[in-house]
């Protein structure tokens, strides 16, 4: 047996070694040694060309600066990447430019492919409302797969940032405020983008950004400082980061905010000593735009050579846009300032992308028109955007009206200024179509699709979304007048939440509360539908209104993905990823925080406590909350035993019941709480969850096993230890409504 295993060793040796050899017998070369003799050919010049990435000629994300002489860069090697270049057939034509250049080394092109690219899915945010991580990943999949065939190699995305103050623009990018939730769509999203590995065609490389703490703006205002204890960056702010290192992601993008008074972008400690440090990061990491000449703005820096002096010394590899590097880094190698060893390392990394890319080999293999073309009408990909926009959707409020009974209605009213949009239902960072009119699908649409044919529908628009005009209202009256039932539309429009977006009022814009004030006045039954990139607040209607249901932006399939919830056809299962808060003043919120020394346990509990005195202690919605249209019942928990030592592990067990008339899903959620520490912990930290599905009346056991590394935390070296003592278990449907119980860590 020994010696036929020996033989199977041996052989699959043989077929390995042969497998590296060439027709010739050379032996193949490794990708490094390909790499290094690439750049034993390069001048400085040709190096530091390589860690420069300029803005295509068609597209901006970003200030530009103008620039006469692009393609003559290009030619001459000056430019290692470019990014807002899409199409096969531009992309081939500024790497037929590249490939003009002395050496004749592929460009990289990268773009924002934050959710989707021809097929617009759900925003992150709401996606992350789904708790449903293989959709994810084929969320990421499907982008990669229109993407790349329109000749880019590289998404910027996943954005993992962790983020607590919904007036930053940019918690619809990410995963909301969850490090656990955060940390496994991270790894879901990388994995999904460079799907079957770097090389295949329909694979792109993904960029885990931004590094680091960006999310943690003073204020929620964009760009803004970020001053925190390196504690809490490591346990709540760097795990997705880690996670999507992992995963093995291509590349990192750094940040624009300073971290502690130094700007992300130059910061030694986050890229060299902890990202190509402690976790060993092979890829390379990108600035963010103009992110290395800003940091003149921050006062880090006193000019553009200094900024790619401490940039590239810190480990930031590549430019955006702030042509630093390519203006000044050659001198500052000249001058001693900048090692030759950092540079060739840092070119190093870039190129091995690009072999790994396959683009040594064929620097066209993605610029591919026929794919490109194949891909334009796909209809697995809008099957796979409607499933997870239904699973998107949160249910925040139903007292019974929903689901719709069809045959109940002989009018239904569709009020507000989202019943017939197009683009607002995408968001921001999305891309606009020619046939984007008929290829998304509208509120209006999706009501019409699913409606008997006896059915009236009436429609009036009431208002625009962020107008002060009332010339509307009477017209929704009137058709509210005439409805059974009344389906409002509000919210915020596709640019309102975004990159530079932060809002100082997360209220609904323009007359919009009054248009709902108008049509809850008729009496009717009237269900809301919030399209949004973020929470927002809305307390009037969530309370005057017998069904609230979040949609938030749900992309190219919206009007489908609502009409099946609206009707039943899909139960709601989305669970909210960030706590939504009562109003702007309890802003930042987040379940997981430390308890006070003085904390207040109910909102009669004001004296001398850490509570507000004008002001509720509680979100209006928690994390973790969604409704089902079916009701779930858990059990006390049972736990297999109520000690165990490290070598050990324990089960904790609820049984989980649908008590009501519809089969459904539920996000079964496990929270921890270390009870005594060596430093203070959150009160719940979420560190598990299921998502199961059960027949009206079925009982399902849902088991978690929980050992020593669920319990670690950074202490005040940050050194990341478990330590012995009582902890409190937690399950439930959401960060609030849980069973509890408690076991013990012994030495
Ligand atoms: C700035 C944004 O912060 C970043 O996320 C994006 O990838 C770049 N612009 C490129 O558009």
């Amino acid at each position: 047996m020994k010696k036929n295993l020996l033989l199977i060793v041996v052989l699959a040796q043989c077929l390995f070694v042969s497998a590296q050899k060439l027709p010739d017998g050379k032996a193949r070369k490794t990708i490094d040694q390909r790499v290094d003799s690439v750049l034993k050919l390069m001048s400085l010049e040709e190096k530091v060309g390589q860690m420069n990435q300029y803005n295509g000629p068609w597209a901006a994300t970003g200030p530009l600066t103008n620039d006469n002489d692009l393609l003559g860069q290009i030619k001459s090697g000056k430019v290692g990447s470019m990014l807002n270049v899409t199409g096969a057939v531009r992309t081939k034509e500024l790497q037929e430019l590249a490939l003009q250049s002395r050496l004749k080394i592929p460009l990289l092109f990268g773009q924002d492919v934050i959710h989707g690219y021809r097929t617009i899915f759900p925003i992150p945010l709401a996606e992350a409302a789904s708790w449903d991580i293989p959709a994810i990943e084929r969320s990421a999949r499907v982008a990669a797969t229109e993407v790349s065939a329109a000749g880019v190699h590289w998404s910027f995305a996943p954005m993992v940032d962790i983020a607590r103050d919904p007036r930053w623009g940019r918690v619809m990018e990410g995963a909301g405020e969850d490090p656990y939730l955060g940390s496994l769509i991270a790894k879901a999203r990388v994995k999904g983008f460079q799907g079957r590995g770097l090389g295949q065609t329909d694979a792109v490389m993904a960029c885990a950004k931004h590094f680091a703490a960006y999310g943690a703006a003073v204020g929620g205002r964009d760009y803004n400082s970020v001053d925190m204890s390196l504690r809490q960056l490591h346990e709540v702010y760097l795990p997705p980061f880690k996670a999507a290192a992992e995963a093995g992601v291509a590349t990192f993008m750094n940040s624009f905010n300073d971290l502690n008074g130094i700007p992300a972008t130059a910061s030694t400690y986050l890229q060299r000593d902890i990202l190509k440090g402690q976790w060993k990061f092979k890829g390379f990491v990108v600035s963010d735009w103009g992110s290395v000449g800003e940091m003149i703005n921050h006062g880090y820096a006193k000019d553009n050579a200094e900024a790619a002096m401490q940039a590239t010394n810190a480990g930031s590899d590549m430019d955006m846009e702030s042509r630093s590097n390519i203006q000044h880094l050659a001198k500052l190698v000249k001058d001693g300032k900048v090692k030759m060893a950092v540079i060739d390392d840092a070119v190093r990394r870039i190129l091995k992308k690009k072999f790994e890319m396959g683009l040594f080999d064929d620097p066209f293999k993605y610029s591919n028109e026929a794919r490109e073309k194949a891909q334009w009408n796909n209809t697995d990909h809008l099957a796979a955007a409607k499933d997870i926009a239904k699973k998107s959707i949160v249910l925040l409020k139903n007292n019974g009206v929903l689901p719709l009974v069809k045959e109940k209605y002989k009018s239904i009213g569709l009020v507000g200024p989202f019943v017939t949009a197009k683009s607002d239902n995408l968001g921001f960072w999305s891309y606009d179509w020619p046939d984007d009119s008929t290829r998304i699908v509208s509120v209006f649409e999706g009501v019409l699709r699913k409606k008997t044919p006896e059915t009236k529908l009436l429609y009036a628009k009431g208002c625009n979304i962020n107008d002060t005009s009332t010339a509307g209202f009477a017209e929704a009256i009137a058709i509210a007048n005439q409805s059974d039932i009344i389906i409002l539309t509000v919210g915020e429009a596709r640019d309102m939440t975004g990159e530079a977006k932060s809002r100082s009022s997360i209220r609904l814009p323009g007359v919009q509360e009054e248009l709902a004030k108008a049509i809850i006045a008729t009496g009717k039954p009237v269900v809301v539908l919030v399209s949004a990139g973020r929470p927002l607040v809305f307390n009037w209607i969530a309370d005057n209104v017998p069904a609230v249901v979040y949609t938030w932006w749900l992309g190219t399939q919206a009007g489908d993905a609502i009409g099946d919830v609206l009707f039943g056809e899909y139960n709601p299962s989305g669970k909210l990823p960030m706590s939504f808060p009562l109003t702007e003043g309890q802003i930042p919120i987040y379940y997981n925080y430390y308890s006070t020394g003085r904390p207040a346990t109910s909102d009669s509990d004001r004296f001398y406590r850490s509570a507000y005195t004008d002001l509720s202690l509680y979100p209006k919605y928690p994390f973790g909350y969604g409704l089902s249209y079916t009701q779930f019942e858990y059990s006390d928990i049972r736990l297999s035993q109520t000690q165990f030592k490290p070598n050990e592990k324990i089960d904790v067990i609820v049984s989980v019941r649908n008590a009501g008339n519809y089969d459904g899903e539920e996000v079964v959620q496990l929270y921890v709480r270390d009870v005594t520490g060596s430093v203070v912990r959150p009160v719940k930290e979420l560190k598990g969850f299921r998502k199961i599905f059960l027949q009206k009346g079925e009982t399902t056991e849902v088991r978690f096993t929980i050992g020593v590394d669920d319990l670690r935390f950074y202490n005040d070296k940050l050194q990341y230890i478990y330590e012995p003592g009582e902890f409190r278990v937690f399950i439930g449907g959401n960060s609030r409504d849980v069973k509890e119980a408690g076991f013990t860590l012994i030495k």
